[in-house]
């Protein structure tokens, strides 16, 4: 099973930004435990801060992997382009956000993915991946 997780932007900077909404860990350390964790699934990372690459990249796992998690971040609630590229794929998508979106501002309730993600997984923090994770392994 080929699972990729893709963080859009700002999310490089995790463990550095905003920690009280974030939390203080890297998301590559915790790519790394995630790894050592779950060694029966080819699990594979992709970071972006430009919204096309992010759509190159749905476009080219999207029909090959069995599973993608997106956390498209701040794009979640602007791009349109994003949706239709998820809207546009075979590979089901789950959508996730570290913070819980909805106690957050009202421009945060809006997805562009949501509809047309298999589920989605929002406040459990990093550990929020590795429920996405488990969603495709259960289902
Ligand atoms: C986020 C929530 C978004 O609203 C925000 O723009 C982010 C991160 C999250 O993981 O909680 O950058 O997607």
């Amino acid at each position: 099973m080929r699972i990729i997780i893709i963080n859009g932007p700002n999310l490089n900077l995790l463990g550095k930004r905003e920690s009280k909404v974030y939390g203080n860990k890297s998301f590559k350390d915790y790519f790394e435990r995630l790894k050592l964790k779950y060694t029966n699934i080819q699990l594979e990372y992709y970071q972006s801060n430009i919204e096309g690459e992010l759509i190159d990249k749905l476009h080219e796992l999207g029909f090959d992997a069995d599973g993608i998690i997106l956390n498209a971040a701040a794009y979640t609630h602007t791009s349109v382009g994003i949706g239709d590229a998820v809207k546009g794929i075979d590979t089901p998508v789950v959508e996730v956000h570290i913070s819980n979106v909805h106690a957050r501002e009202a421009f945060r309730h809006n997805s562009y993915i949501a509809p047309n993600a298999k589920g989605i997984m929002f406040g459990f923090g990093l550990k929020g991946y590795e429920l996405a994770i488990q969603s495709f392994l259960e289902s």
